[in-house]
């Protein structure tokens, strides 16, 4: 264990008109420093997770955090990116920059605003997370490059559609227990199962409901070394952060097999010295319910194209042996791209301390696993949690 989490944000996930990314950064940053009882002058470095690529004209977002207070000024901060990872990469430049001694307490702060743009704009800059070279003429924005992962998976192992309708309707029954959810409404089986005006298919077999939605959010936490943490209110550590790049072009992949996904698990549970079922949860990245019935396979959960067993069986709700997605996940909870990966420590720390709001606290959450993917399949970060005492 080298660093924890001793504080954290999470703003309400949705349309939000009237606030902008500076807001929204304002707002979470505020809130996650008083959450870890220090002065805006104790922030030694700063992170700001933000994807961007077009969503709005203001690129430069590395100073935003410094409008929360005069005594942020001149401090260090950076812009990060890495896709739909981009939050997980800017928790990991802040466990790296504690890790090589370089400041005591680092802000991260992770946000999104996507929704001044409608849903086909929004696809034209989410497809820039592709390998445009051969894959930006893929229609339907990043849902055609699921679609089409979806298409090979379906044509390998057959169609299952039933699980992945089963996969949206946990989504949203575990969302509408999330005060911070985009969707707190449950959605029948039945709606999500048959193509309808309000159900149409997007890209291949995925239908709306298939699709994490476009959504605005910001979430933020304060990172220390374990030695300092000690003396916090709270702090939640850092059991294994791993990080894993693969190859860009899905040619020269064999799409279904998430093998960045499955090696980042490995990793991540070996540094942890751990079996998967020894987490209490999972929040994994279900940018489309196709993603999180395949990450079941990569985490390890069951052999390849055999996933759908773990929602059948009921594995993976919340009652079940491995919780995933108690959130909600990005299905329900929505997926401000930049704010995603912040947003899911967020919500294993809220666990793991025991303050989740309400109905969504688990009984027992003791260890916590994250996974979130940048592309599709290309970066990947895991991170195991728990509590310091
Ligand atoms: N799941 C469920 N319902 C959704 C939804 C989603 N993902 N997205 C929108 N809706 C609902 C809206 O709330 C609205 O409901 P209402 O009629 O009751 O008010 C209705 O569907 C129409 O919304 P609209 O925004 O016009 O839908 P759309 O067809 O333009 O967009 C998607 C739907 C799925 C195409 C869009 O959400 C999308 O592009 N998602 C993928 C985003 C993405 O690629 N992210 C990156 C992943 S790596």
């Amino acid at each position: 264990m080298t660093a924890c989490i001793v504080g954290w944000s999470h703003g309400k996930f949705g349309k939000l008109d009237g606030e902008t990314s500076e807001s929204l950064i304002v707002k979470a940053a505020s809130e996650a420093i008083a959450h870890a009882g220090i002065e805006p002058k104790d922030v030694d470095v700063i992170y700001v997770g933000n994807m961007n690529g077009g969503f709005v004209r203001q690129e430069f977002h590395s100073s935003l955090p410094l409008q929360t207070h005069p005594d942020l000024r001149f401090k260090p901060s950076t812009r990060v990116e890495n896709a739909c990872a981009t939050g997980s990469a800017a928790i990991h430049m802040g466990l790296n920059t504690l890790g090589a001694g370089k400041a005591r307490f680092v802000l991260v702060v992770g946000v999104e605003k996507m929704t001044e743009l409608n849903s086909a704009q929004a696809g034209e800059v989410l497809i820039k997370a592709s390998y445009v070279a051969e894959e930006a003429a893929i229609e339907a924005g990043f849902a055609g490059i699921f679609g089409k992962i979806t298409s090979a998976y379906f044509q390998r192992y057959g169609d299952k559609s039933d699980a992945l309708a089963k996969i949206a309707v946990k989504a949203h029954k575990n969302g509408a227990k999330n005060p911070f959810a985009h969707f707190q409404k449950e959605f029948a089986y039945e709606f999500c199962r048959t193509p309808s005006d309000k159900n149409p298919f997007v890209a291949g077999p995925l239908k709306r409901t298939d699709c994490s939605p476009v959504t605005d959010g910001a979430a933020a936490v304060v990172l220390t070394d374990v030695g300092t943490a000690l003396g916090m209110k709270q702090a939640i550590a850092f059991r294994a952060a791993q990080h894993v790049n693969d190859f860009l072009p899905m040619s020269k992949r064999d799409i279904i097999k998430f093998e960045g996904p499955a090696l980042a698990w490995k990793r991540a549970l070996g540094e942890a010295r751990l079996d998967l079922l020894d987490l209490s949860f999972v929040e994994s990245h279900d940018c489309f319910t196709s993603a999180e019935l395949i990450e079941y396979e990569a985490m390890g959960l069951t052999a390849p194209g055999e996933g759908e067993k773990a929602i059948h069986e009921g594995w993976v709700e919340r009652e079940g042996k491995l919780p995933v997605n108690v959130s909600g996940g990005l299905k329900a909870k929505g997926h401000p791209v930049g704010a995603t990966g912040v947003s899911m420590h967020v919500m294993a720390a809220m666990q793991l301390s025991g303050t989740a709001p309400g109905g969504l606290q688990l009984p027992k959450a003791k260890l916590g696993g994250i996974f979130n993917m940048g592309g599709a399949a290309v970066a990947n970060y895991v991170s195991i949690l728990e509590p310091l005492r």
